[in-house]
C-alpha cells in the first residue's frame, strides 16, 4: 500500500489528535503517503483532502477536539454521496483508510470496505459503547472531567445541604455515568441499561440524611428514560430535600486528553497503519486488557456489549 487516508467521524473525543498524529507519523515512517481528510465522510465527499507531513501534526498531541474536524454525514448514507466518496478516494489514489470514530463510523467503514477500500477503525468516542474494545479513545478524559465537576458540585451541595442530579453523556451506554459515579462517590447511578427505581433513589437519600449526610450526588446518563428536571422534582417531592440539576453536556467532550487516552490513541493508530502496510483486510483495532487487538470489521460490528453489573453493586455498597 502506497497511499493511505485518515479521517475523524461522529462526535469528537479527546485523544483524536493523538491518533491522527500517530497515523501520519507511522505511515510516513513506513514509507507511505498519508492524506488527511477533513470533516469526516462529509469532507471525503467534497474532496477536502490534503497530504500531511511530519510537521503538520506537530503540537497537537495535547489538544482536545480534532484538527481534521468531524461531522455526522447524512449524505454519505445516500447512493450519490457514497459514490462521490468512492470517486474521491480513487482521485487521490487512497487505497486504505483509517477511520477514527464511533459505531456509525464503523458502519460507514464497512460500506467502504465492501466497495474495495481497506478500512481500519480506531475507536474514538467518549461513550465507550463499542463492544469489541474494552476502552475507546476519549472515554478516560471524559470520565476525569466529570469527576472533577462532581467534586466541585459536592462542595457546594454540602454547604447548602442539597442533592444534585448530574446528567452526563451516554444515550445507550452508561459507562461514563458508571465510572464517574463510582469514582466520585455517587449514592445513585442511573444508566440507560437499567430501569429507574424511584423508591430506591428516594430511600437512599433519606437513609443518607438520617445518618448525617449533607449532600447527595445522583449521576444520571442522558439516555435514561426519565428527564433530569422531572427526576429532581420527584426527589424533592418524595424526600423534601432541595434538589438541583447540572447538565454537563459538551463540557465533558473537550479538554486535553489524559495520558491513558493519548497512549490508547497512539497504540491503536500505530496498529491500524501497520495493518494497512501489511495489506491486511479491514479491521477494527482496540484494546483487550492491556493488549492491542484487531478484529475483522464486520465481526466487530456484530459484537454485543454486556453490562458489568459489579460496577453498580460496588457503587451501591460503597455509598451505604
Ligand atoms: O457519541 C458521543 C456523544 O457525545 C454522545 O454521548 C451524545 O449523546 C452525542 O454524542 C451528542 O451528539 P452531537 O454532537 O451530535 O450533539
Amino acid at each position: 500500500m502506497k497511499t493511505i487516508g485518515v479521517l475523524t467521524s461522529g462526535g469528537d473525543s479527546p485523544g483524536m489528535n493523538a491518533a491522527i498524529r500517530a497515523c501520519v507519523r507511522t505511515g510516513i515512517y513506513m514509507g507511505m503517503k498519508v492524506h488527511g481528510i477533513e470533516r469526516g465522510f462529509e469532507g471525503l465527499i467534497e474532496g477536502e483532502i490534503k497530504e500531511m507531513d511530519v510537521s503538520s501534526v506537530s503540537d497537537i498531541l495535547h489538544r482536545g477536539g480534532t484538527v481534521l474536524r468531524t461531522a455526522r454525514s447524512d449524505r454519505f448514507l445516500t447512493e450519490e454521496g457514497f459514490k462521490r466518496a468512492l470517486n474521491m478516494l480513487e482521485n487521490f489514489a487512497i487505497e486504505g483508510l483509517v477511520i477514527i470514530g464511533d459505531d456509525g463510523s464503523m458502519i460507514g467503514g464497512q460500506r467502504l470496505s465492501e466497495a474495495g477500500i481497506t478500512v481500519m477503525i480506531v475507536p474514538g468516542t467518549i461513550d465507550n459503547d463499542l463492544a469489541y474494545t474494552d476502552f475507546s479513545v476519549g472515554f478516560d478524559t471524559a470520565v476525569n472531567t466529570v469527576l472533577s465537576s462532581i467534586s466541585n458540585i459536592r462542595d457546594t451541595s454540602s454547604s447548602h445541604e442539597r442533592s444534585t442530579v448530574i446528567e452526563v453523556m451516554g444515550r445507550q451506554c452508561g459507562d461514563i455515568a458508571l465510572y464517574s459515579g463510582v469514582t466520585g462517590g455517587a449514592e445513585t447511578i442511573l444508566i440507560p441499561e437499567v430501569p429507574v427505581d424511584i423508591n430506591r433513589v428516594a430511600r437512599k437519600i433519606i437513609q443518607g440524611r438520617n445518618r448525617g449526610k449533607l449532600h447527595n450526588i445522583i449521576v444520571k446518563a442522558e439516555g435514561v428514560e426519565i428527564r433530569s428536571q422531572e427526576l429532581a422534582e420527584i426527589i424533592k417531592e418524595r424526600t423534601g430535600v432541595d434538589t438541583k440539576i447540572v447538565v454537563l453536556s459538551y463540557v465533558q467532550r473537550g479538554g486535553s486528553p489524559t495520558a491513558r487516552d493519548r497512549l490508547l490513541a497512539s497504540r491503536t493508530a500505530f496498529k491500524a497503519v501497520e495493518l494497512l502496510k501489511e495489506d491486511s483486510t479491514s479491521k477494527a483495532v482496540g484494546i483487550n486488557g492491556n493488549e492491542i487487538v484487531a478484529y475483522d470489521l464486520l465481526d466487530a460490528i456484530r459484537m454485543k456489549r454486556d453490562l458489568d453489573k459489579t460496577f453498580l453493586e460496588l457503587a451501591d455498597i460503597l455509598s451505604i
